[in-house]
């Protein structure tokens, strides 16, 4: 076995903290954990009545590729969460670095979120917003609770790839490639 481990002779971490401890708002942890770049999606469906419903969301990630899964957290505290029931259809929409107006607007609570936006009709009716880097239409495959989130873990039915540059997430700011 080649075990090639160092020891480092520079100067220690600094002392770590612990969730809670001095940081009762969690506004260090949350900061922390901002310094993990992402890109940003909406998440999309239609209700059975027909209401449309958009999350912006950054918490997205691939599971899966055999089975194809997906992954997004919604806070439970979202109006949106309950949309997003087992068996449900919904799209990723991963958006595209010029695409932080629809990053904002869906990040507001309100009915008229997707007044003025351009959409086509995916899987269930859920809304393909035009321009997107992306689309993943799923199923909800099954919602997990995760703490003040529930964790929807979604089974992919299609995609499709437009290859365009996206908007990242990163430090509560948004970002995008700047080319060399
Ligand atoms: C960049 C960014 C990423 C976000 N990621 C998430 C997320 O992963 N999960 C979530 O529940 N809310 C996330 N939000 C907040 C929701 O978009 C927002 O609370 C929600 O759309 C409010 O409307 P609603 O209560 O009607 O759903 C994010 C907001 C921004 C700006």
């Amino acid at each position: 076995m080649n075990v090639n481990n160092t020891k480092n002779d520079g100067p220690p971490l600094p002392e770590r903290e612990q969730p809670g401890e001095d940081d009762p708002s969690g506004r260090r942890l949350r900061k922390m954990l901002g310094q993990f770049a992402t890109g940003v999606a909406v998440i999309t469906t239609c209700e059975d009545n027909g209401r449309l419903v958009g999350v912006t969301c950054n918490s997205f990630t691939s599971v899966s590729l055999d089975p194809p899964l997906i992954l997004w957290s919604v806070a439970n505290t979202s109006s949106s969460g309950p949309a997003f029931s087992k068996g449900k259809a919904f799209a990723v929409n991963i958006l595209a670095a010029t695409q932080e107006d629809l990053a904002l607007r869906f990040a507001r609570s309100g009915e008229d979120k997707f007044d003025g936006t351009t959409w086509e009709q995916g899987l269930g009716g859920s809304p393909l917003l035009e321009g997107c880097v992306a689309y993943i239409e799923c199923r909800v495959d099954d919602r997990y609770p995760g703490g003040d989130h529930a964790i929807i873990l979604g089974a992919v039915e299609r995609f499709v790839n437009l290859e365009r540059d996206p908007l990242l997430f990163h430090s509560g700011e948004f970002r995008r490639f700047t080319q060399p």
